[in-house]
């Protein structure tokens, strides 16, 4: 780190205390002079810092910047060792996060991007990713047969509702692994991996997450009555280091409770396909249904109109009413 990263980490490390000019210069052995460039650096980069004579400095609030050691410090509690890598731009960071799991990056590595140039969405559509949003992929290595992979994502879905609730942003999860907010998609969830045929297990999942944050002025026509933005649809300016943290903190508590399928409660409580009659589009086939409930890993219950139930395990349910 240099002397400019050891600074604003020292600040995130103090609080609400203030640390004075000569305590700085102390602790990195250089000029007190060089302890003012770098706050000086600091907040031409965006940081508020207060200065009051005899007490020092302190930090009052940092950018909506990707900041590595801002975000140690958010991951400080954790027990799963996250390691984070930030891009400003990326073709796709579950592309990246795919070949780095192939060469063997362990669980827990997550690639963050400020922006997509080649942004995936499921069934082979895109995912628009202009600059100012949040796109992120997490390596996991789950010791899971293939058939329980989906509550995994499901399971991701969860965790990103309870971290936006913690905002006060109330979210919906649409089935399998969308999130709206005022009826509109705010954030969508692609897991890609690599299926081990010998084990008949998977080497490793790639969680793709990617949050619309603010309005976007570029927002192609097609997407207007379909996507919103969380500043857009509740006011809020979320900062996206710490939502990546809050997510990971969750995601951590609920894949600990996988087994127990703790998920499920908060995923079936906040869905908003539950009740409601829905077009599926499934290797089964296609049909209209009422979707009656989920299974422990996160299948659509359906029923027929013939009474009938099915349950619905990859496709898509578009609500009727
Ligand atoms: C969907 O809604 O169809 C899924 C969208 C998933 C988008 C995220 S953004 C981060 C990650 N990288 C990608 O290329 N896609 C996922």
């Amino acid at each position: 780190m240099n002397l400019k990263d050891n600074v604003l980490a020292e600040l995130i490390h103090n609080g609400n205390n203030y640390i004075s000019g000569s305590q700085l210069a102390k602790k990195f052995n250089v000029s007190r002079t060089a302890i003012w460039k770098c706050i000086e650096q600091l907040k031409d980069e965006g940081c508020q810092i207060g200065a009051v004579t005899k007490r020092g400095y302190i930090l009052l609030s940092i950018p909506d910047l990707f900041n590595l050691n801002y975000m140690e410090t958010l991951l400080a509690n954790c027990k799963t060792k996250w390691q984070v890598q930030f891009f400003d731009e990326i073709d796709s960071t579950n592309n990246y996060a795919k070949k780095l799991a192939y060469q063997g990056a362990p669980a827990g590595t997550v690639i963050v991007a400020n922006k997509q140039t080649a942004g995936k969405g499921r069934l082979g559509k895109s995912f628009h990713s202009p600059s100012g949003g949040l796109y992120f992929s997490i390596i996991l290595r789950p010791d899971l047969p293939l058939k329980d992979m989906m509550s995994v994502t499901a399971c991701t879905a969860a965790a990103i509702h309870e971290a936006l609730l913690q905002n006060g942003i109330p979210t919906k999860i649409k089935w399998v692994n969308d999130l709206f907010l005022n009826e509109k998609k705010v954030c969508g969830i692609l897991s890609e991996g690599s299926f081990n045929a010998e084990l008949l297990s998977m080497d490793y999942l790639v969680i793709g997450i990617g949050i619309n944050i603010h309005p976007d002025p570029n927002l192609p026509d097609e997407l207007k009555n379909i996507v919103t933005d969380i500043q857009t649809a509740t006011g809020k300016v979320i900062r996206r280091c710490d939502l990546v943290a809050q997510i990971l903190a969750q995601l951590e508590e609920l894949l600990a409770g996988l087994a127990q399928h703790t998920y499920l409660p908060i995923y079936t409580e906040n869905s908003c396909t539950l009740g409601h009659r829905v077009h599926v589009k499934a290797s089964q086939g296609e049909c209209d249904a009422l979707a009656i409930g989920f299974t422990e890993d996160a299948g659509l219950i359906v029923r027929l109109s013939d009474g009938t139930q099915e349950i619905i395990r990859t496709g898509t349910a578009q609500i009727i009413d």
